[in-house]
């Protein structure tokens, strides 16, 4: 319950404090007022919220317990089968197949429903090739002694190097860029909120959108990937995210034994 004085004013107006569709709040609180102003901004924005428009929850489904843990189980199977890949065949792959993965990306929560993120998938070899041009030039300042010491021992087994034929043999590079600013409708130039969270769970829906229609990936990031804006004619204020190699596994195709070991579960959880 609130204790400070305030009113609303029949004004449809979005503007000022604890705005909803169809009031202006206006706060009169006193000094010494035995509500902190704050909590009354904080009820008077509660109060907005409930002026949203809302939807009925259609498409939750519910399971029986021992479902949810079956499928709990047989998702984890499917994802621990996922493995970075830097071996690709050159097999095509469908457009429509990476359209539908990006759609599944482009559902992912983001800050205030802005969806930061925009994918440029790259299946013209030419493009391919200057991808690998640019990103090798790279690379190669990186492992000459860029990245340093210690980062260089942590990548040793995984046996990376400067060369990168697969930005050339995979059928699809999937570039992902993060918006500074832009908003929830095409067009708009707000501020974003929680960029790289946002595109970092959206990459990791694509991950896993690919990995389970059947596709392999590798999670590259170039030491800088600038070059990725001029290539994909994206705009200055878009920062290269992580380029997605994706396609097949080349016949033969191995991983480093490192990358496999995972952490159980009591390091990475916690429970109270
Ligand atoms: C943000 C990020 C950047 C990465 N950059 C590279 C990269 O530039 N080159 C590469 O070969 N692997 C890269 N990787 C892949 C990791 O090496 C790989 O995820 C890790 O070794 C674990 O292997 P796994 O993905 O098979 O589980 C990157 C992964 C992440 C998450």
């Amino acid at each position: 319950m609130l204790s400070g004085l305030w009113y609303a004013t029949g004004i449809g107006r979005r503007a000022g404090l604890g705005v909803s569709s169809g009031f202006r709040f206006v706060l009169l609180t006193e000094p010494g007022s035995p509500t902190p102003r704050s909590e009354i901004e904080r009820e008077l924005h509660e109060a907005s919220m409930s002026e949203h428009e809302t939807l009925p929850l259609s498409d939750f489904l519910e399971y029986p317990q021992p479902e949810m843990q079956a499928r709990a189980e047989a998702f984890y199977g499917e994802i621990r089968r996922r493995h970075s890949l830097r071996d690709f065949s050159d097999r095509p792959v469908p457009r429509g197949i990476i359209e539908t993965c990006i759609r599944a990306a482009g559902t992912a929560p983001s800050g205030a429903n802005h969806q930061p993120w925009h994918f440029a998938a790259i299946g013209d070899p030419a493009v391919k090739a200057l991808v690998r041009e640019k990103a090798e030039a790279e690379e190669r300042a990186f492992y000459g002694g860029k990245a340093g010491a210690e980062w260089l021992e942590a990548l040793a087994p995984l046996g990376t190097d400067a060369e990168k034929p697969f930005l050339e043999t995979a059928p699809w590079l999937i570039a992902i860029f993060a918006q500074r600013r832009g908003g929830p409708e095409a067009g708009q130039d707000l501020k974003n909120y929680y960029v790289s969270e946002s595109v970092g769970i959206a990459t990791g829906f694509l991950i896993c959108a690919l990995h389970h229609a059947g596709l392999a990936t590798l999670t590259h990031t170039p030491k800088p990937m600038g070059f990725l804006n001029e290539i994909c004619g994206r705009p200055e204020s878009e920062r290269p995210f992580v380029l997605l190699v994706t396609g097949y596994p080349a016949a033969g195709a191995t991983i480093p034994r490192h990358a496999t070991t995972k952490k159980p579960l009591e390091e990475i959880a916690s429970f109270f």
